[in-house]
């Protein structure tokens, strides 16, 4: 078995006692205000002063990963060797962006670009309806949106679920004759994609296009099961095995991008992402921004007990970012069973969550400031804003940085009743009602600052994310490049599904109520 972490002789994670000195020192340390401590990468700004610090806890976090032998990791990851071990494959997106890749993914960037090019230059698809799902269509979303919020020359429309809806909604007032359906899959087997897919090839053809495969394209690591499907040899596209499907918006998935808002986007994406692949591989731990990100993320879930984090991109821009994380995050570190089968012995991976500020404020920043629980927060935000009103940009800033602050500082009773007896409260009054703006602080956050929302800073800032969730997944001795999880339900699925269309017989294994609505949803 090609096991990176201990073997089921071995301690668990708990017993450790390098783990056990990380966590001690985490809870033994504090948020301290006056510790400005900002890390720059690729680019990019890691304000670390709303985590806890302390010079044990530093020490610690590097003791813990060379006790779980992060460098070789580290260099399997970038290296391509084989590093996903329920799937006995490498995890190599890194070389999708790598300046100077290998042949095959050299070839098929140029096959790309050419492509893009010649539609270019012949003005041809006003229309674009990208089809994929998870991997294959959050990182198109996340930067169509980014680089085309204000408009793109080609219209573009996802339609990613199998709710029927999506679908129509998405082709709704399309020209067929001029729409390009892009299919994007990586295994070519998401129902979901080949259903969606189906539809689109229908409606063209239902419009009087008389040959709807000459207006698709298909990016897939099965181009056999795509040819099959009905798809031109020259109009798939290639990705690999060994890119994972949440990394995939490195590879030709970006053909939607670079169709909407041009080659020279998904370029410098992968130029920022290189730049921080480089900055992961050589910093020292002290500046390596992915390694103190995914410490502080440790020492919140582990030490403090959090189990959610919230991302707060400071940018209408970036609303999808929030998904595009969650699957990467979650995907990647929800697991509970380590390299060997046996159960993590710690909690892992935190649920994530988010909405672009300012409306995150007016819908659930209550609670990051006053529940019970709480949650680390991630506030990303662009120094300089793409438009020209500065006084939006201001309060956008202001908002951030007070939000952050009131997290970090807080508010005591003592300034809360001053406040109050300032405002002419009775002083009654005031000594109960302060007593309700009271915000405890020290609640842990990391602020990230992009000079300004460039092709290179997202690219910087995705890989930083990337980066950040394999550190945790080798401390936590988890494969953050699988994801099982899904599996079962789609096979669940595939079995109702029969037994809803009556192509099977109702199955006399569920439960008492998945039966029951199996028989009421057949009609
Ligand atoms: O949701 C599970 C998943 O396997 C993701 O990992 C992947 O991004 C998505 O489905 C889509 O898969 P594919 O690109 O193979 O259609």
């Amino acid at each position: 078995m090609n096991s990176v972490l201990p073997t089921a002789q071995q301690p668990t994670l708990d017993q450790i006692a390098e783990w056990q000195a990380f966590i001690e020192a985490g809870q033994a340390s504090v948020v301290d205000p006056a510790g400005l401590r900002v890390l720059e990468a690729a680019g990019l700004c890691l304000d670390l002063t709303g985590q806890m610090a302390s010079p044990q806890l530093g020490e610690a976090g590097q003791a813990l990963l060379a006790a779980r032998d992060f460098d070789l990791y580290r260099d399997k990851l970038l290296s391509g060797q084989s590093i996903n071990n329920t799937e006995d494959r490498a995890a190599w997106h890194t070389m999708l962006r790598a300046p100077a890749p290998v042949e095959a993914v050299a070839a098929e960037r140029q096959r790309m670009n050419e492509f893009i090019r010649k539609a270019d230059s012949e003005r041809r698809w006003r229309n674009i309806i990208h089809i994929g799902i998870g991997g294959s269509d959050w990182g198109v979303r996340l930067t169509v949106g980014a680089f085309g919020y204000a408009g793109t020359w080609r219209r573009v429309r996802f339609a990613a679920s199998i709710d029927g809806h999506a679908i129509e909604g998405a082709l709704s007032g399309l020209n067929p004759h001029d729409t390009l359906i892009v299919l994007a899959s990586k295994s070519f087997t998401t129902a979901e994609t080949l259903q969606n897919g189906q539809r689109a090839i229908e409606w063209q053809r239902n419009a009087g296009v008389e040959d709807p495969y000459a207006n698709l394209m298909v990016v897939t690591a099965r181009p056999d099961l795509a040819k099959a499907w009905g798809a031109p040899e020259s109009q798939i596209f290639r990705l690999w095995d060994w890119v994972g499907g949440r990394f995939s918006l490195w590879s030709s998935v970006g053909l939607t991008t670079a169709l909407a808002v041009g080659s020279d986007v998904v370029a410098g994406m992968h130029a920022g992402a290189a730049a921080m692949d480089a900055h992961f591989a050589s910093a020292s731990f002290e500046k390596n921004a992915p390694i103190q990100m995914a410490l502080a993320g440790i020492v919140n879930r582990n030490a403090l007990g959090y189990a959610s984090l919230n991302i707060a991109p400071y940018d209408f821009r970036l609303a999808n970012l929030v998904p595009y994380l969650q699957q990467l995050e979650m995907e990647s570190l929800g697991k509970s069973v380590d390299l060997d089968g046996d159960p993590v012995s710690v909690a892992t991976g935190p649920a994530v969550w988010g909405m672009p500020g300012t409306d995150a404020q007016h819908t659930f920043f209550q609670w990051l400031h006053q529940s019970s629980d709480g949650a680390p927060v991630d506030f990303i935000v662009c120094q300089e804003a793409g438009h020209h009103w500065p006084e939006h940009h201001r309060s956008l800033l202001a908002n951030c940085l007070a939000q952050r602050e009131a997290l970090l500082q807080g508010k005591s009773y003592e300034d809360a009743l001053q406040e109050c007896l300032a405002a002419g409260v009775p002083q009654e009054k005031a000594e109960w009602l302060a007593k309700h703006r009271v915000h405890p602080g020290g609640r842990p956050s990391n602020l990230i600052v992009l000079p300004k929302l460039t092709p290179y800073t997202l690219g910087a800032l995705l890989a930083l994310y990337e980066h950040k969730v394999f550190v945790q997944g080798v401390v936590w001795g988890i494969n953050p490049f699988d994801q099982w999880g899904v599996e079962y339900g789609k096979v669940l699925a595939q079995g109702i599904t029969e037994e809803l269309s009556g192509a099977k017989a109702k199955d006399g294994g569920h439960d008492a109520s998945t039966a029951y609505w199996v028989k009421r949803f057949s009609g």
